[in-house]
């Protein structure tokens, strides 16, 4: 099993960690974050320790910080990691449910319960929290956020670093600007 280090370590990372155990296709070595989280993983320094992280021979990396109008940490994290070479996994809970006919870009997030339908394209660094459900041919931008429980129905085009509120519903063929954040529980018509 190949290691990963997690970067980041909030709630949103307990999540992302969880779903990797359950994948049982990395191994967590450890976290990187500003300061020591309680966790149960090692806490492996700040963000300056990744390069050396990387040197050591840990190749994979799962960006740890969840986000709601914080894209742009997100987006320099991605271009550090990328810098120094790692690679970042797609992370797909078990128990999510992924169209064959779908595409995921690298370093996205797929939580528990998750449902992607068919065609559907999700972009790279995208979070679909918990019991989301991206329907069939939507389109959801780079380092987009739909949250838990959230419903983009057919053909939904959501811009890059958006923000879908939690139990919030875009109904079909609507288009989300980039960096927009929804309210939880609002309906988009
Ligand atoms: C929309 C949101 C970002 C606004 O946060 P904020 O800027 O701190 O705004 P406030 O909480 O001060 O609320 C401002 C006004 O909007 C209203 N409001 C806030 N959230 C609302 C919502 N989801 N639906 C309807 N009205 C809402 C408030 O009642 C308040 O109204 P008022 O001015 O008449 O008193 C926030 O309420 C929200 O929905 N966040 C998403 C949380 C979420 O989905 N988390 C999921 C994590 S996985």
């Amino acid at each position: 099993m190949e290691d990963i280090v997690i970067v980041g370590f909030g709630g949103h990372a307990k999540s992302v960690a969880d779903c990797i155990e359950r994948e049982g296709k990395y191994h967590i070595v450890g976290y990187t974050d500003l300061q020591k989280a309680d966790s149960q993983y090692s806490y492996m320094g700040t963000d300056d320790e990744l390069q050396a992280i990387f040197d050591s021979g840990i190749k994979n990396a799962a960006i740890g910080v969840g986000y709601m109008g914080k894209g742009e940490i997100r987006r320099q994290l991605y271009s550090k990691l990328k810098d120094i070479g790692f690679k970042l996994p797609i992370i797909v809970d078990p128990s999510a449910s992924v169209s064959d006919t779908a595409a995921i870009g690298e370093g996205s997030f797929v939580g528990k319960g998750a449902i992607i339908n068919t065609e559907a394209g999700v972009g790279k660094m995208v979070i679909i929290n918990t019991k989301a459900l991206v329907e069939h041919e939507c389109v959801v931008g780079d380092y987009a956020h739909v949250a838990v429980g959230a419903v983009l129905c057919g053909q939904v085009k959501v811009g890059e670093a958006a923000f879908i509120g939690a139990n919030a519903t875009v109904i079909q063929c609507r288009e989300v600007k980039g960096n927009a954040i929804i309210p939880a529980g609002a309906t988009i018509r």
